[in-house]
C-alpha cells in the first residue's frame, strides 16, 4: 500500500502581499513549493505527490516542482478551489487504489523537516486515522467576544482563559487513513464554499465526524509563512539547516 501526499499550493497569498502566489515566492533560491516538495521526496515514506495549483498556473507548478532533480517521486498537478477546504478536496480526488495513507501538507510550510513527514506517517500506519503535529504554545490565548455596549470597536471581552498547558499549535503535514479523510471531506463539503465555513485543517473535518485526531510532536521548522517577516525567519532557519 503507498502514501499519497496532497501539497496545497494554490492559495494568493494575500497577507504577503507579492505579485504572486505565496507557493511561488523564491526563498534562497527556489519556490516555497519546491522547497516542501523536496522534504516530502526526502522522508522516503510518501510514493506520489499532488500539487494543488491557482488557477491557469498548472504548467507553471509542474515545470518548477516535477523537473527539479530533488522531487524524485512522481508528481502531478491539480487546480485547487476556491478555498484550502476545497483545494484539498480536488487533490484527494486524484487518489488512486493504493493509496491507504494520505498526507496533507500546506506549501506555505516549506522547511517542515523529512523526520517530521516519517513521524506522522508511522503514526498513522500504527493505527492513528488522524494525526496531526503540535507544539505546546507559549503564549497564554484567551477565547474573545463582543465587549458591553460602550466599548469601542477595538474592545473585546474576555470569555475565557484555557489552560495553556493543554493546548498546541498544529501544523502540517496531517496525516490520514485515506477513507476516512475521504469520509471527513465528503460530510464536511458543504462547508468548502466560503471562507468563513471552510475548515483550516484536515483533521477539523475528521473531528466533526466525532472520530478521534491525535497530535504528535511537531517540529519549529514547520513554521508557517504568512508575512514578509516569516520569510525571513524561515531563511534564517534554512542557513541554520545547512
Ligand atoms: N491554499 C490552497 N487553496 C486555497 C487557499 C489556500 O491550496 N484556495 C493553500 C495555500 O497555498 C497554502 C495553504 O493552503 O499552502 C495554507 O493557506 P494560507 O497560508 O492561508 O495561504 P494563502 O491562502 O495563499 O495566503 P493568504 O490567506 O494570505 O491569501
Ligand atoms: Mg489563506
Amino acid at each position: 500500500m503507498t502514501t499519497l501526499a496532497i501539497l496545497t499550493a494554490a492559495g494568493s497569498g494575500t497577507r504577503l502581499g507579492r505579485d504572486l502566489p505565496k507557493a511561488l515566492v523564491d526563498l534562497a533560491g527556489f519556490p516555497l513549493v519546491v522547497h516542501a516538495a523536496r522534504r516530502l521526496a526526502a522522508s522516503g515514506v510518501v510514493d506520489s505527490v499532488v500539487v494543488t495549483c491557482p488557477p491557469g498556473l498548472d504548467s507553471a507548478v509542474r515545470d518548477v516542482v516535477a523537473q527539479d532533480p530533488h522531487v524524485d517521486v512522481p508528481v502531478r498537478v491539480v487546480e485547487g478551489g476556491g478555498t484550502r477546504q476545497a483545494s484539498v478536496a480536488a487533490g484527494l480526488a486524484l487518489a488512486g487504489p493504493d493509496d491507504d495513507v494520505v498526507l496533507v501538507h500546506d506549501a506555505a510550510r516549506p522547511l517542515a523537516p523529512p523526520r517530521l513527514v516519517r513521524r506522522v506517517v508511522d503514526a498513522v500506519r500504527a493505527g492513528h486515522g488522524a494525526v496531526v503535529p503540535g507544539l505546546p504554545v507559549t503564549d497564554t490565548v484567551k477565547r474573545v467576544g463582543p465587549a458591553s455596549s460602550g466599548s469601542g470597536p477595538d474592545v473585546e471581552r474576555v470569555v475565557e482563559t484555557p489552560d495553556r498547558a493543554v493546548l498546541r499549535a498544529v501544523q502540517t503535514p496531517q496525516g490520514f487513513d485515506r477513507a476516512l479523510l475521504e469520509r471527513a471531506h465528503a460530510q464536511g463539503a458543504a462547508r468548502a464554499t466560503a471562507e468563513g465555513s471552510a475548515a483550516t485543517d484536515d483533521a477539523g473535518l475528521v473531528e466533526a465526524l466525532g472520530e478521534p485526531a491525535y497530535v504528535v510532536t511537531g517540529e519549529e521548522a514547520a513554521m508557517k509563512i504568512t508575512t514578509e517577516r516569516d520569510l525571513q525567519v524561515a531563511a534564517l532557519l534554512l542557513e541554520e539547516e545547512s
